[in-house]
């Protein structure tokens, strides 16, 4: 095993001949724990491409309003809208509802919204979706803006976690039920500038 700083690197010599080294597994550790690869960049890029595509075909002629949710979307919400080929805007949020790697239910209120909704179509950017409580509750926060339309484009959607009923309707990646860092997703702070996603090691 190969130290580089925090990050391990576990190796394997497929052949004793070869110079060639092949990677099989990449783990790092973030703060405290253990992670291990789960999405990389370019299947990353390649789902943030798709979305771009979907939103492009069905907002022509819309003007929609992007609404990043901060801290996590930073990420995805620089890689999504600089796909995004029509005329729109972007404004980012905050309401935060997760600390360490478990959700805490305790979801906090909205702040940072300047901009007029009303009559707007709003794409709201999420990096994940868990149990799915904050942004359930902020969708009913934003209803009252009277906006014309509003639509979710979440990255990544834990389904065995999910607890509401709305539809997202731009899907990146759905993952397993595991805690994730990496891609602006972080563990107490750390973690958001991986370019790749990492679950959780188990112990
Ligand atoms: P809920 O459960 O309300 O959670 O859908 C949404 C918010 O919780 C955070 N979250 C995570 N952050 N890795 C993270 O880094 C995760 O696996 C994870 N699961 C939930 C995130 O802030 C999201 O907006
Ligand atoms: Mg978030």
């Amino acid at each position: 095993m190969l130290t580089f700083g925090s990050i391990y690197v576990s190796l394997l010599v497929p052949d004793k001949n070869s110079d060639i080294f092949e990677f099989i597994m990449a783990t790092i550790k973030v703060k405290d724990k253990d992670f291990e690869i789960s999405i990389d960049a370019s299947a990353i890029a390649t789902a943030v491409q798709k979305m771009a595509i979907e939103i492009n075909r069905d907002y022509e002629g819309r003007n929609p309003l992007f609404i990043a949710i901060l801290n996590g979307s930073f990420v995805f919400a620089a890689d999504l809208i600089r796909k995004i080929t029509i005329p729109c805007q972007i404004s980012f949020v905050k309401l935060s509802s997760y600390s360490g790697t478990a959700s805490t239910e305790n979801i906090k209120e909205l702040i940072g919204l300047n901009e007029d909704l009303k009559g707007r179509h709003l794409i709201i950017v999420e990096d994940i979706v868990d149990t799915g409580l904050t942004l359930d509750k902020f969708l009913q926060d934003l209803e009252k803006f009277e906006p014309e339309s509003i639509k979710l484009a979440c990255f990544t959607f834990k389904k065995e976690a999910f607890k509401k009923s709305f539809r997202i309707d731009y899907l990146g990646i759905t993952i397993p039920n595991d805690f994730v860092v990496g891609y602006g997703l972080d563990y107490d702070g750390y973690g958001r500038n991986l370019p790749d996603i990492y679950k959780i090691v188990k112990s």
